[in-house]
């Protein structure tokens, strides 16, 4: 794991923001996998004035998002379908056939789940996936005691996930119960994967991830598997890690460094 220590949140989103640019510049055709949740919302509108500076397009690129809640059409304010058309799609006009989530509203989500994983695959794989961490070390939801090994399929959310995502409902609806979540085994798959956590409440997550044991108990554990990940934290977020002095020698400021 590459894990880079930046000294607020502010720089942290700006140096995922640059992740994601890079990689569309290197491949304007490169599919992304995206993430939802409110630590992607800065990122979003970083990306937004990038491309309005012309620094950016993401015309070219195909998504994938994360996970989606069973249950709610496309149009429900609340869907991750309809977070991401406001803070990303729309604005930049990006057609909607490149843009991939799960349907919450397919009348058989386990085959939805299935359909999904096929059309990533399809798709020639997730170049660049960006990932947030929950409180419980989820990624995606795929929620504590989730197979290692699991596809894309229907997940139950915690009592805790139900609680955290309670803000961005009113307060007379029910957060979902279930959701269509990549597997751990999808996001293992992508060729570079990019998580940023920001902020005091994700630090013991964080830590379990990068230096607790693999365990189904803490799901982002799984990245210590995959070939190439890029952690990108903000001091808070990195407040409980062991090792943090070896990774601020390694990259200082969460700054690349050059071997020769
Ligand atoms: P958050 O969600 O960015 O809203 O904290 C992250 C997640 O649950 O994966």
């Amino acid at each position: 794991m590459k894990i880079l220590i930046l000294p607020d949140r502010d720089a942290a989103v700006a140096s995922c923001v640059a992740l994601i640019a890079d990689a569309l510049t290197d491949k304007p055709d490169a599919v992304l996998g995206l993430a939802t949740g409110g630590t992607m919302e800065p990122v979003y509108a970083g990306l937004l004035d990038r491309t309005r500076a012309g620094q950016v397009s993401l015309d070219r690129m195909t998504s994938f998002n994360l996970d989606e809640y069973v249950g709610l059409s496309p149009e429900h304010p609340q869907s991750y379908h309809a977070f991401m058309q406001e803070r990303l799609f729309a604005p930049l006009k990006l057609e909607p056939a490149r843009t991939h989530l799960p349907r919450g509203d397919a009348p058989d989500p386990v085959a939805e789940a299935a359909r999904y994983d096929a059309a990533i695959t399809h798709a020639g794989g997730i170049d660049l996936q960006l990932l947030g961490i929950g409180r419980n070390g989820h990624i995606g939801f795929n929620e504590p005691s989730s197979s290692l090994a699991s596809p894309t399929r229907v997940k139950t959310l915690t009592r805790a996930t139900r609680e955290a995502n309670a803000r961005f409902f009113g307060p007379d609806e029910a957060v979902p119960r279930f959701a269509i979540t990549m597997g751990i085994a999808t996001i293992l798959r992508s060729r570079h994967a990019v998580l940023l956590a920001t902020g005091a409440a994700k630090a013991e997550a964080v830590a379990a991830m990068a230096e607790g044991p693999l365990s189904a108990r803490c799901p982002a554990s799984a990245l210590q598997m995959h070939p190439k990940v890029t952690v990108v934290l903000d001091t808070e977020a990195a407040a409980g890690l062991e090792l943090r002095q070896y990774y601020e020698t390694v990259h200082p400021q969460g700054q690349e460094v050059t071997l020769v």
